[in-house]
């Protein structure tokens, strides 16, 4: 199966629509991380995506017959338009299914190369399905965005290019994953020609498909994605990827939100492109393996595999940076409210950069300051601080991992109520799609009070929300049947320290 799919590799047809993108040298980290770092630039291909080249590939295998019919595929993301701009090119009609939610800036990315797009459902399975009748009433032909051997075909070609830049030296090539077509195809090319070369999957932490199915030996479905990086938010792995890759890469590393957006500074910092998350999550990875390995001197590649973000998220993304860089502390700290107390917490603080500052009145006793502290990464600075203001005698709450403070509270000027009332907080991930909070509503009974509401634009097909709910002394045992019934994503707060501190 491996020589089959190098042959196929090396036969695949993409540089009729795909270019060989080059390698960009990281000289900031490879300084700052004592090892060769190398980007392999597929946010120049012209979909600004890899997708092309195994969707072209894909279509290329077509017969006449079935070119004359016109292709199809149900996606939102980069395969569409990939399909779209090769379908183009070989003079093949295109369907492109998408959920009525997809940001305009997508669809008419996928209309501007020529394909036809058909906005169906509220969420991606109903276009899938959608898709799938118009294939039995038209007789398309399906595109897969990452099962299919040609598809994987075309994608393995970036490691062919890999292998040609940089023969040597290279230790080892860190490879986003999202169902696999790409590290399938990579694994494949690499480990058939140079098996001392490591190839390393990346997977977002809330999308760890491949991870699962390699911990379980089989294909997992995940119960819940996080489409923080939507190009990867895939529940399983696809069959075919992984048949051909489980025996080949050498380890899967996950990432988390904060850490892919530094990511994505550091490919700014380094080239001046912007690239998707999704696109910044091999780096993120490569980054995260120098850390946990020591590994030094070494000659490393990632892949800045997608450059098709909303202009809008970049706001989000900038802000969560510095957590992710580690170079941000989030503190709670208690002062006495007495006159200069205020002054002498700044004296101890020292100085240092502020990034936020918040100062609200608790009671005649004391204050509550929420500090944002600029520190060096690794974890010690920020220890450093914390360990300074205890010495003072301040008490301090390190909020620096708390998703709650990092997403609500930090933005939230309301404060805490005048009386004294009890309240169930609940955070939430809503669909951005009109109706998505009358559906909230209209799952919570009736005599259930809503005391709290905190809702944030993020540019993402997600809006994080916050609520706080009075819920009557006999439904509290129920709540969590409530809102498994609404099928959003949740987390309870009631007891998160950053909610008690500032809110309650
Ligand atoms: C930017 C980007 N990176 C990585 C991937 C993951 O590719 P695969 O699904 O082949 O694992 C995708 C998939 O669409 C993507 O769009």
């Amino acid at each position: 199966m491996l020589e089959a799919t190098v042959k196929k590799i090396l036969q695949a047809r993409v540089y009729e629509a795909a270019r060989e993108t080059p390698m960009s040298p990281a000289p900031f980290l490879s300084r700052r991380f004592n090892n060769q770092i190398l980007i392999k630039r597929e946010d120049l291909q012209p979909v600004h995506s890899f997708k092309i080249r195994g969707a072209y590939n894909r279509m290329a295998q077509l017969t006449d017959e079935q070119k004359a019919k016109g292709v199809i595929a149900a996606s939102a993301g980069n395969h569409a338009q990939g399909l779209a701009m090769a379908a183009k090119l070989m003079g093949v009609k295109a369907v492109i299914v998408m959920p009525r939610i997809t940001p305009e800036i997508k669809v008419q990315a996928v209309r501007a190369r020529g394909a036809r797009v058909v906005l169906k459902g509220d969420a991606f399975a109903e276009a899938a399905a959608h898709a799938q009748e118009l294939i039995q009433e038209h007789g398309y032909t399906y595109i897969p965005p990452f099962d299919d051997i040609d598809v994987i075909a075309g994608q393995g070609t970036v490691g062919m290019e890999i292998l040609r830049q940089q023969a040597t030296p290279l230790d080892a090539i860190f490879v986003p994953v999202g169902g696999g077509g790409l590290i399938a195809g990579i694994a494949a090319y690499v480990k058939y020609l140079r098996p001392e070369v490591k190839v390393i999957g990346v997977e977002s932490e809330d999308s760890a498909c491949l991870k699962a199915a390699l911990e379980c030996g089989e294909r997992v479905i995940l119960d819940q994605v996080g489409v923080f990086a939507e190009g990867v938010a895939v529940a399983q792995i696809g069959e075919a990827p992984f048949a051909l890759m489980r025996d080949l890469i050498d380890e899967v590393i996950t990432v988390n939100t904060d850490e892919m957006c530094a990511a994505v500074k550091d490919i700014f910092e380094e080239t001046r492109a912007v690239s998707e998350t999704s696109g910044a999550l091999s780096l993120a990875g490569l980054k995260k393996y120098i850390q946990t390995s020591g590994a030094s001197g070494e000659t490393l590649v990632c892949i800045n595999s997608g450059a098709n973000t909303n202009f809008d998220r970049l706001q989000h993304i900038a802000e969560r940076t510095e957590l992710g860089e580690q170079r941000e502390a989030i503190l709670a700290v208690t002062i006495p409210e007495r006159p200069g107390s205020f002054k002498k917490f700044c004296r101890t603080i020292g100085k240092r950069m502020v990034t936020e500052f918040s100062y609200r009145y608790a009671d005649p006793e004391s204050a509550h300051i929420f500090v944002g502290v600029q520190v060096k990464p690794g974890g010690e600075d920020r220890q450093a601080v914390i360990d300074k203001l205890q010495e003072a005698g301040y008490t301090v709450e390190d909020l620096t991992d708390n998703e709650l403070a990092k997403l609500h509270i930090r933005h939230l000027g309301g404060g805490r109520p005048q009386e004294r009332f009890a309240e169930e907080v609940y955070r939430f991930e809503f669909p951005e799609r009109p109706g998505a909070l009358m559906n909230f509503l209209t799952h919570l009974p009736q005599d259930w009070n809503i005391s709290l509401f905190h809702y944030r634009n993020h540019g993402a097909a997600y809006g994080r929300v916050l609520v706080g709910m009075q819920v009557p002394a006999d439904d509290l045992s129920h709540v969590q049947g409530y809102f498994d019934d609404i099928g959003y994503r949740y987390w309870k707060e009631t007891d998160n320290p950053a909610y008690r501190l500032f809110m309650a």
